[in-house]
């Protein structure tokens, strides 16, 4: 007797009804497989035991060879109406299965747009870089380009090609940080040494700003900082006057703080303009007659400017029988408190999200 019919009990003698019952029997165990399946990889798993190339029905259709002829055809027949009973069956239970398992994970994915986000966070400009993108507008449109320099910085370029000697007191240990015993480098103490560096790699003529920070000893109080920023401006050209100078200043105050703004161009000494001046806005609090903002003064300093020196241009290689320029440097801590009404320096340094966020 070959093996398999030995493993289903099935006879050659008794061969119709043990086939018959064998087939009953799959039937009926494989739809109750069916129907309680719970999930497709389950339902395939029962297709594979029972329908597979190596599955219960096909081992028995292979003992129908031991039944007798009239018997085949009968048993053949009835193992075709269970093969499709149970596809139907699978059939059935996969549609039923799919459905529940795409309600299931819908309801496991779902996601409640109607839930307020988590909101973004979004950042802001700092004051000062308000003012100085302003003011980078304003030069832009008269023509300057923007140029950055070097914080660390030769004495040569910050003092000694500005017409600041040494011995002379601006040079003082007392207000500048150097790094070297010789004090041939240090941190700028103003943008102005790139005055001299762009005079020395630029073709003439010479439009340029060149915001950045510079250094000095100073304690922090609500007007200093041992670092702040300068606004640095040169204009090298042919027949460069004060004129221009005072217009092209006007012009940036006026933009800046509105049509109204009165200046003031007052003498002053810098090493390395001739002549020099400071120049000041007529108080917007209290137009001139001296207040709580301006300290009693009427006016508001808010940069120092002049004719750059021939020497300096000289130094540059810069011939002062066809050129001359003027420079300004400006602060834009003080412009921005100006600007803003703002009545502590150390504000602007403190990073305080209360105090930022109102810009
Ligand atoms: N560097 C000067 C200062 O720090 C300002 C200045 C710049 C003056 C350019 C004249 C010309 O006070």
């Amino acid at each position: 007797m070959p093996a398999d019919l030995k493993m289903y009990g099935i006879s050659k003698q008794k061969g119709q009804i043990s086939v018959k019952s064998k087939l009953e029997e799959i039937r009926s165990a494989a739809l109750s497989a069916i129907a309680s399946s719970g999930s497709t990889a389950e339902l395939e798993t029962i297709r594979v035991k029972y329908l597979g190339k190596k599955g219960e029905l096909t081992s028995v259709l292979k003992m129908m060879g031991s039944l007798s002829a009239e018997e085949r055809p009968v048993m053949g027949q009835l193992a075709n109406s269970v093969r499709s009973e149970i596809e139907t069956a699978l059939d059935s239970r996969a549609s039923e299965l799919k459905v529940s398992e795409l309600n299931e994970r819908l309801k496991a994915e779902t996601l409640d747009v109607t839930i307020p986000g988590t909101p973004v966070v979004r950042g802001k400009k700092h004051p000062m870089s308000i003012v100085l993108d302003e003011v980078i507008d304003i030069f832009s449109g008269m023509g300057f380009s923007v140029a950055s320099g070097p914080e660390i910085e030769y004495s040569d370029y910050n003092f000694t090609k500005l017409n600041t000697p040494e011995g002379h007191p601006a040079r003082d240990r007392q207000d500048t940080f150097y790094f070297t015993d010789d004090d041939s480098v240090c941190l700028r103490t103003q943008t102005s040494p790139m005055q001299v560096r762009v005079m020395e790699t630029s073709p003439l003529p010479i439009r340029v700003i060149s915001p950045g920070r510079v250094y000095r000893k100073d304690e922090v109080d609500a007007t200093h900082s041992p670092m702040f920023h300068q606004i640095e401006g040169l204009v090298v050209d042919k027949g460069v006057t004060m004129g221009d100078l005072k217009g092209t200043l006007n012009t940036l105050l006026q933009l800046l703080y509105g049509p109204e703004t009165v200046t003031r161009f007052r003498p002053h000494h810098f090493p390395f303009t001739e002549p020099s001046c400071e120049v000041d806005i007529q108080c917007f609090e209290c137009k001139g007659q001296g207040c709580r903002v301006c300290k009693g003064e009427g006016w508001i300093e808010v940069l120092g400017a002049g004719m750059v020196h021939p020497k300096v241009l000289e130094g540059c290689g810069i011939d002062t029988s066809i050129y001359s320029g003027f420079a300004f440097g400006i602060g834009l801590e003080r412009l921005t408190m100006r600007r803003f009404n703002i009545s502590d320096l150390r504000l602007l340094f403190e990073n305080d999200m209360r105090f930022l966020k109102q810009f």
